[in-house]
């Protein structure tokens, strides 16, 4: 099967020298070889300071995605086979700063993350046993609920670039997951959040946030709670 061919934009901000494409060789062993293990060869048998971030290898963390032949993916979730190509260019995140190489640092998106209270906030005292909720409402989450804060859909966003206090797509996406949740208490506040002045409509419809891994949709759920804030200022409430 030959060699699979490695763009990789390399940066060390300490080295004092610009990003640059650095281009490696990987055997092409095994058909279900991924990105994420030839990143791995070339850190193994080429070059030992290449730097990437993974962990989980089975697209459950995030922490692995990377903008891979013109698309966000998550290097261990993509096989060479999937790409049709034995070329493949990699570049770290946009938006957000880099550590070195394809290592982005993550504490302005987990500062927003964490602005929005990520976390179910009861309504009522603690049940006996557990909180119940039925099907029809268990299913109303099933668009929001698979994000795993790879922050691609954050670094896609154009907004969070030129807009630091914008909280961006994965935070807009996760008052949208607790608004739809019939247990949450907090629907309220969560949507006066969203309707604060780097919320909702800082939002400019780019779609650009509709590549995520995971096939959730940010675009549909920033259109939700804008729906509810409308609803909210017309008929001047909000349940
Ligand atoms: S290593 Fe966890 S999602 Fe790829």
């Amino acid at each position: 099967m030959g060699d699979v061919i490695f763009n990789i934009l390399r940066y060390d901000p300490d080295s004092g020298k610009g990003p640059q494409f650095e281009t490696f060789r990987v055997p092409y062993e095994k058909k279900d070889l991924t990105v994420l293990d030839g990143l791995f060869y070339i850190v193994e048998k080429l070059d030992g300071s290449l730097a990437f971030r993974s962990s989980c290898r089975s697209g459950v963390c995030g922490s692995c995605a990377m903008h891979i032949n013109g698309k966000h993916r998550l290097a261990c979730n993509t096989q060479i086979a999937s790409l049709r190509t034995q070329e493949i260019t990699i570049r770290p995140l946009a938006h957000v700063e880099v550590e070195k190489d394809l290592c982005v640092d993550m504490d302005l998106f987990w500062e927003k993350y964490e602005l929005v209270r990520p976390y179910l906030v009861p309504g009522s005292p603690p049940p006996e046993k557990e909180r119940v909720q039925s099907q029809e409402d268990r299913e109303e989450l099933n668009v929001v609920i698979d994000c795993i804060q790879c922050a691609s859909c954050y670094s896609a966003c154009p907004v969070t670039l030129t807009s630091e206090e914008y909280i961006g797509p994965a935070a807009l996406l996760k008052i949208d997951r607790f608004v739809r949740d019939s247990r949450d208490g907090a629907h309220i506040q969560r949507i006066e959040q969203a309707d604060g002045p780097y919320g909702a409509w800082r939002c400019h419809n780019v779609f650009a946030c509709q590549c995520c891994p995971k096939e959730l949709d940010p675009p549909r759920s920033i259109a939700h709670i804008k729906r509810r804030l409308l609803r909210k200022r017309l008929l001047g409430g909000e349940k």
